[in-house]
């Protein structure tokens, strides 16, 4: 067989998103309930060393050519920097990227580099302290401000933020893109999905990423810009003729499941290909029964053959059993 990664619709899987953990020290609203998720017993997790394993097995034998590991929040683990320093020792030339929170980062940014991460993308709604910890439910801005200071310090340009787009952060949107501008970050606005752990998500509350690109529009100039490749979630503009540039990511309004190029790896090793369907396959079940990385590829293989063709549209659409925390962003 070839060494690429494909389903019954033809796409091809390129992009291998890794979720480390489910737990998280943030409680954002749209993501996880208050109580936080249950708690996994360690041995329900990968190991660093099963991780790197099946990150071997789908850059050899299934053609992934880029990795990002995600959580719940990935910082969470102690062991993150051993895991990209392995893989990165076995695939030189492999991108390796990084969503967290940013918690904990100001301390961990330079090691993260020196172990070999590429690149790193940040979730922040507002750089507004108390809607930050009305949003969050927990008063952390100035660790994640810290964190992002860090990030660049480090070298790991380049730096995204994401912001999901939410009633009470859309007057803000243009405090946060100036406040991203003036520190070279890239800003995108992400519509929220029915993917949080309280089901409060409704189809006519969730915010377009026109009505964003209509506030920000209202104070900068916007040139539309091209995607950075085809599989890119992101719209992106260039802001005001300068250097920087803002992006929406459209999940709901401009679905882009038709390209999606995404294959996930749930914290206890269950490949999940699509965010929307819970048709998952279990490979640390394989993993721990000795099975070979053929074994490995042909699972992985087998429920990417079968696919969803993504999700449905927004008026209805509905939740999926796993909140974003417990599949990975
Ligand atoms: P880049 O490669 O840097 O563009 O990152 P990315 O957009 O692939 O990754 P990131 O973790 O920053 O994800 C940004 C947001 O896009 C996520 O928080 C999700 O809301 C959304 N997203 C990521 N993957 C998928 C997906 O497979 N389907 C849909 N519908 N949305 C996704
Ligand atoms: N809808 C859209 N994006 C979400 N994220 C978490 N929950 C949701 C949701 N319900 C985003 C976070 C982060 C990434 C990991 O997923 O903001 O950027
Ligand atoms: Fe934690 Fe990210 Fe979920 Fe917020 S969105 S609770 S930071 S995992």
């Amino acid at each position: 067989t070839q060494a690429v990664l494909v389903d019954g619709l033809g796409r091809r899987a390129r992009d291998l998103r890794i979720s480390l953990t489910q737990a998280c020290n943030l409680r954002c609203r749209y993501c996880m309930p208050a109580e936080g998720l249950p708690i996994m017993p360690r041995e329900e997790l990968l190991s660093a060393g099963e991780v790197v394993r099946l990150v071997d097995v789908a850059v050899d034998d299934l053609g992934i050519d880029e990795v990002r590991l995600t959580g719940g929040e990935p910082l969470i683990r102690r062991d993150l920097e051993d895991i990209i320093a392995q893989v990165r020792a076995r695939h030189p030339e492999l991108p390796i990227a990084l969503t967290t929170n940013a918690l904990g980062l100001a301390r961990r940014a330079d090691g993260l580099a020196a172990a070999g991460l590429s690149r790193i993308n940040i979730s922040l709604d507002t750089v507004d302290r108390d809607l930050f910890a009305s949003i969050t439910r927990r008063d952390r801005l100035p660790d994640v401000i810290a964190g992002i200071d860090a990030a660049v310090a480090a070298g790991l340009a380049p730096v995204k933020v994401n912001a999901v787009a939410l009633r009470e952060n859309l007057s803000r949107a243009p405090q946060l893109l100036r406040w991203c501008l003036d520190r070279g970050l890239s800003l995108r606005f992400i519509e929220s999905m029915p993917l949080d752990a309280d089901e409060t998500w409704t189809r006519d509350g969730y915010v377009t990423a026109a009505e964003v690109l209509d506030v920000l529009g209202g104070h900068f100039d916007l040139t539309p810009l091209a995607r950075e490749d085809s599989g890119a979630p992101a719209e992106r503009w260039r802001v005001d003729g300068g250097p920087g540039t803002v992006g929406v990511i459209a999940s709901m309004t401009r679905s882009f499941c038709g390209a999606c190029d995404r294959t996930r790896i749930t914290a206890e090793g269950r490949v999940r290909p699509c965010l929307f369907s819970d048709d998952e396959i279990d490979l640390r079940a394989i993993l721990r029964s000795g099975g070979d990385d053929a074994a490995l590829a042909a699972a992985w293989r087998e429920v990417t053959w079968r696919k969803s063709p993504g999700h449905l549209p927004a008026d209805v659409l509905t939740h999926p059993r796993r909140s974003m925390g417990a599949i990975g962003g």
